[in-house]
């Protein structure tokens, strides 16, 4: 059941992931979608509706009978999800389509909503009876019966800070217990994203550098070349450091820097992400100056939705250190913003220094040692995914001159085209199939609000100066690199970018 089925979500993502999992033979045999909106519409006009963004978003591109096999497992219920009448519609639908399964049909609620309507859906939700796990588990599962399960997806922004997130779960949790809660993180879908944990514990050759002794600090960066268009009233309110630090950029922190979960079920995947998130050194507001820099870019006050003399950055650079045995004096850099040069996510980790050079540095070129770059490893999450290490070759031909290589490995080349299916299709299947691994469990969610909150905060307070501003299509303001060059260090890209 999606909430929201007129929404850009349900056009955009969620059917053409789903009819991408259609073609693929994926979806459960008996699964029924059906959209639940204010307005009304027949099935039919609902399913046409939907071709077009099947068209312009799938990867698979359905002939016309292929799109009226998948089409005729769509429904459409008007309803409204804050009143428990706004249902009755629904109810009806829902007694016709699960009639075959004798009241025991599972349902997944997928809220596709605006943010404030979790807590009044979730509430109707309960109050109409919607997300009890009816039968009784040990006897249906003795005799084979489906026990009937409910669950309910939750799309990100998760709250605004810190209460607002413990109110929202408190709420999901009156109605829900935590087993059937899926909240969404769409970078966790991502395939390169999955491949981390695949990469670090699937592969002995790297698990003994991945810590202080070898590793001088980690680099995170997500740049987007678009700027907030449309979005503005959203943006706005939200900023930079919501957006995309909070939810994306602590989970791929987490999953770079958590130690070894002893079985890949989903409560020791995110102990182990949550311990991370505990160990992540808090800093205080007034501080923040000295962990990180705001940066909006020229022109954001204009944008449609933007308040006149708007603080809200769309660029943000943070130094964060995880205070465990692991990690101790390793910093982790963290970049993001929009309307920047270049659109890429990558983590590159920057090995130490050789404890000693036997090579006169590129004597010829009249270097010296401390220009040797060090190793790196980059994970290239997007746009072309993949992994490149970068380590020293002598050049062909010279006295003993030094030159930077790359070993690379590249998704397409290794696995084709479709190899990277959208984020959204593994999402999907996950919560049907009931694996929460990819997702985030509220204690998470809590963590990474305690780390962001007083980033915000210091950022909007008025002794804290402005967001230093930057040119659209640059890297960011001056004093993000200034920041980092504090430390001895650069910015550093690792996946083909200059
Ligand atoms: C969303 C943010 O969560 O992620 C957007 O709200 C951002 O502002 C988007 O553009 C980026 O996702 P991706 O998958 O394109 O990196």
């Amino acid at each position: 059941m999606i909430f929201g089925a007129s929404g850009d979500l349900t056009h955009r993502k969620l059917i053409p992931s789903l009819c991408s999992l259609h073609g693929k033979g994926r979806l459960p045999k008996d699964l029924r979608i059906v959209g639940v909106a204010r307005g009304a519409r027949t099935d039919a006009e609902f399913r046409d509706s939907l071709l077009e963004g099947v068209r312009q978003n799938g990867d698979m591109h359905p002939n016309p009978e292929e799109w009226q096999v998948f089409a005729s497992r769509i429904f459409y219920a008007p309803g409204d999800v804050t009143s428990a009448t706004g249902l009755d519609a629904l109810q009806a639908k829902l007694g016709e389509l699960e009639a075959p399964a004798a009241g025991k049909g599972n349902r997944l609620y997928y809220l596709a909503l605006a943010p404030s309507l979790y807590e009044p859906a979730v509430n109707t939700l309960g109050l109409l009876n919607m997300a009890r796990e009816h039968s009784n588990q040990s006897s249906s599962q003795s005799s084979g019966q489906n026990p009937g399960w409910r669950r309910v997806v939750v799309e990100k922004p998760f709250g605004v800070d810190l209460a607002s997130a413990q109110e929202l779960n408190n709420s999901i949790q009156s109605v829900f217990s935590e087993h059937q809660v899926y909240r969404i993180d769409h970078y966790l879908g991502k395939e390169t994203v999955q491949n981390i944990l695949v990469f670090r514990f699937a592969n002995t050759i790297f698990e003994p550098l991945w810590n202080r002794n070898y590793i001088d600090h980690v680099q995170i960066t997500v740049a987007e070349t678009v700027s907030v268009s449309e979005r503005g009233d959203f943006y706005d309110q939200a900023g930079l450091l919501r957006d995309m630090i909070q939810n994306h950029m602590l989970q791929l922190l987490s999953l770079i820097a958590m130690e070894p979960p002893s079985s890949f079920d989903a409560d020791s995947l995110r102990d182990e992400k949550v311990k991370v998130l505990r160990a992540i050194r808090r800093i205080e507001p007034q501080d923040v100056s000295r962990h990180g820099v705001a940066g909006q870019y020229q022109g954001y006050g204009a944008e449609r939705g933007v308040a006149a003399g708007s603080r809200t950055p769309t660029y943000a650079a943070l130094r964060l250190h995880i205070d465990n045995w692991r990690w101790k004096d390793v910093p982790f850099y963290m970049r993001s913003g929009k309307a920047l040069a270049d659109k890429t996510t990558e983590i590159v980790v920057q090995f130490r220094r050789p404890p000693h050079l036997m090579f006169s540095m590129n004597r010829d070129a009249g270097g010296q040692d401390a220009d040797l770059p060090p190793n790196t490893l980059a994970i290239c999450v997007q746009p072309d995914e993949g992994f490149h290490i970068r380590f020293q070759a002598k050049a062909p031909d010279s006295w003993l001159q030094l030159h930077p290589v790359d070993l690379e490995f590249h998704y397409q080349d290794a696995f084709g085209d479709k190899a990277n299916p959208d984020s959204y299709e593994r999402l999907l299947i996950d919560a049907l199939t009931g694996d929460a691994s990819l997702f985030a469990r509220n204690d998470e969610i809590e963590e990474a609000w305690t780390i962001i909150d007083p980033f915000i905060a210091g950022f909007a307070a008025a002794q804290t100066l402005p967001p230093a501003e930057y040119p659209q299509g640059s890297w960011g303001p001056q004093e993000a690199d200034a920041f980092i060059q504090g430390d001895g260090r650069d910015w550093l890209r690792g996946c083909g970018g200059h």
